[in-house]
């Protein structure tokens, strides 16, 4: 039926990835079949028709591919179909609950054998420009639900770049999900569930309700929706109640802040004030037995923390030893210096002092320095200086722009910066960057740019100095670092390196 010369395109081409049975048994465990039709439009090997196995409600599981296709499956309420989804359609009145883990593929393989069909649907729903298959498993499921009279439920696995993309065709199929549907729920899906499904996956719940738009108030959930308000304003993702268009990205389509850039971002800092840095001049094996001097020192009081600070009477922080001089700042932060020292002494042990790849050198001003860097130390959050708390190659950048701030953006290893407000900046590994970046933004870059992933880096730092950051600060109070949703091409970046 399907004419592909081997398995490997075949899997490819109809999205065959199958679904962990320990999956499928958590999502049907918590649907509530009362009194409808259940559908698998695409079953695959049929993990979730054995997970609904217990379920006495009738059932239709649909599979295009015969190759895979069996009747394992079928018993007296279970219909199972060897067709393609596109040509099913059913007449009930009965309310119709579709399960499964429609295909993915961009292009649709439907566009070669339904595009007639495919092209109507998304004319009907106003949903134009988009090309990949599970949007059309939805526009058809939707249809289904809406040709019977509107009750159903939807309970399918997708890549969660579909909720994510912002871009104008993704952003109009959004919209037109929250007209038709309510959000119940959606839960993130660790693809290591799937045999070699890089994307990242949530299982998401929409509730049809027969009419939309009108009266939405009707079907609120009351929990999630403290307000009398006529549009979904919440949903609940992961168990956390988040705002649906802060979820689907919806807000503000002019800009993409970092956390839509960025998978993963580390904010955060280590005490190093004075204590875990070496003085100018000091060698790190100096250093190194002063530290282990301070640490050593179970019994260590101010009067002693003084000394052990000083190296050829100079101290690190200026305040000791600079015209700020005054007893009472001394004994304050004296005072703090101590608290990490006895903070330090319960977790750490003299080994770790001992370990000499746990000295890093840094670059100052005037000169090399040393600081005590410890991977257990990142837990604690005590903030002087900022140092990267995911050590390696970095890029940081100003996570929380604000009208006044001073922003900084470049690359590091260890120390980020050290005259900025606590916990101002963010770090990003350097290395594999494109594994950090999201699928919506991947997606945005390539659609604009054939430039490498890397190049977010040189691109972030030109955004900092442009006319339009000038802006943003001045209009925003404070915001999330955001680089403007309309790429600035190569060309026009080089040609004008500060706007
Ligand atoms: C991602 S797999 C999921 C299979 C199963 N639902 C699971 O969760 O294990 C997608 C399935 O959709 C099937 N498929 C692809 N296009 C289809 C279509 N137009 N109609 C019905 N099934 C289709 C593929 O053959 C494949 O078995």
């Amino acid at each position: 039926m399907i004419e592909k010369k081997n398995t490997q395109s075949k899997k490819y081409v109809l999205g065959q990835y199958w679904t962990a049975p320990d999956v499928c048994a958590d999502i049907v465990n918590n649907i509530n079949f009362e009194n409808s039709i259940v559908i698998e439009p695409s079953f695959g090997t049929g993990n979730f028709l054995h997970a609904l196995k217990h379920i006495n409600n009738q059932k239709i599981g649909i599979e295009l591919d015969d190759e895979i296709f069996s009747y394992q499956y079928a018993d007296a309420n279970t219909k199972l179909l060897n067709q393609d989804f596109y040509d099913f359609d059913i007449k009930t009145n009965k309310k119709l609950i579709f399960i499964g883990n429609p295909p993915y593929r961009t292009p649709a393989y439907s566009l070669g054998t339904h595009k007639d069909f495919l092209m109507r649907l998304t004319k009907k729903y106003n949903v134009p420009g988009i090309r990949e298959e599970a949007v059309f498993f939805i526009l058809h499921t939707i249809d289904i639900i809406r040709n019977n009279g509107g009750y159903g439920e939807i309970h399918y696995i997708l890549p969660e770049a579909l909720l994510k993309n912002n871009s104008k065709f993704f952003t109009r199929f959004k919209q037109f999900l929250k007209e038709q549907c309510i959000f119940v729920n959606i839960r993130t899906i660790k693809n290591t569930a799937f045999d070699a499904v890089s994307q990242d996956l949530v299982y998401l719940f929409l509730d049809v309700k027969p009419v939309i738009h009108q009266d939405r108030s009707l079907f609120f959930y009351p929990d999630l929706e403290p307000q009398n308000d006529n549009v979904q304003k919440y949903v609940l993702f992961n168990g956390n109640k988040v705002l649906l268009d802060d979820y689907l990205c919806l807000g503000n389509d002019d800009i993409i802040p970092f956390q839509k850039i960025f998978k993963r971002t580390y904010l955060g800092s280590v005490p190093c004030e004075s204590l875990l840095m070496s003085v100018e001049g000091e060698s790190r094996e100096h250093f190194q037995s002063r530290l282990i001097s301070i640490i050593n020192d179970k019994n260590i009081d101010i009067e002693s923390l003084y000394d052990k600070l000083q190296f050829k009477g100079k101290f690190h922080l200026k305040i000791f030893s600079g015209a700020l001089k005054s007893d009472a700042m001394i004994q304050k932060k004296l005072q703090i210096i101590l608290s990490y020292v006895k903070n330090l002494q319960t977790y750490l042990s003299i080994q770790d002092f001992w370990n000499s790849d746990c000295y890093k050198e840094i670059n100052v001003r005037n000169g090399i320095r040393y600081y005590f860097r410890c991977d257990k130390i990142k837990k604690h959050k005590n903030f002087v200086y900022e140092l990267n708390p995911n050590p390696c190659r970095s890029f940081y950048f100003t996570g929380n722009p604000s009208h006044s701030s001073t922003d900084y953006f470049g690359f590091c290893n260890y120390d980020i910066n050290r005259n900025v407000s606590p916990g101002a900046n963010r770090t990003v590994p350097v290395d594999n960057v494109e594994d950090n970046l999201t699928d919506s933004f991947k997606a945005w870059w390539r659609a604009n740019t054939d430039e490498p992933f890397y190049n977010i880096f040189e691109y972030i730092m030109y955004v900092a100095k442009t006319d339009w950051y000038k802006q943003m600060k001045r209009q925003n109070k404070r915001f999330y670092f955001a680089i403007p949703a309309e790429f600035i091409p190569k060309e026009v970046r080089n040609l004008k390196k500060v706007v």
